[in-house]
């Protein structure tokens, strides 16, 4: 497994960075969800793995269940956040 913390970023990349991070935060809601709608798009399989969606006649984009898991994911492991909290002045 790669040591995250020997990574490096150049001044663009990092910059680049920056304004990612800065981009999704006001929208997370809506591209985490995005997010998972796109891996489904993919692998419609995908959506079984829920036990939540198995039975469910809500649309995806609307089950709450769904996105509240879609916020876990870009909250704790988008790695824009980890990568933007080990920049100086972001806060991931
Ligand atoms: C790396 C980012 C991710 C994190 C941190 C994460 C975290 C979690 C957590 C904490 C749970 C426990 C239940 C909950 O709170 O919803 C869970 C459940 C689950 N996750 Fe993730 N998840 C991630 C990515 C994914 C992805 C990309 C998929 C598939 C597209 C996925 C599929 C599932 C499924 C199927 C469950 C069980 C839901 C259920 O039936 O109750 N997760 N995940």
């Amino acid at each position: 497994m790669a040591d995250a913390s020997a990574v490096t970023f150049s001044k663009d990349q990092g910059q680049i960075v920056k304004e990612s991070s800065q981009i999704l935060k006001p929208n997370m809601a809506e591209t985490s969800i995005k997010f998972l709608l796109n891996i489904f798009e993919i692998a419609p399989a995908a959506i079984g793995m829920f036990s939540f969606l198995r039975d469910s006649s809500v649309p995806l984009e609307k089950n709450a269940k769904l996105k509240a898991h879609a916020l876990i994911i870009f909250k704790r492991a988008n790695p824009l956040s980890s990568l933007a909290s080990s920049l100086p002045g972001i806060r991931g």
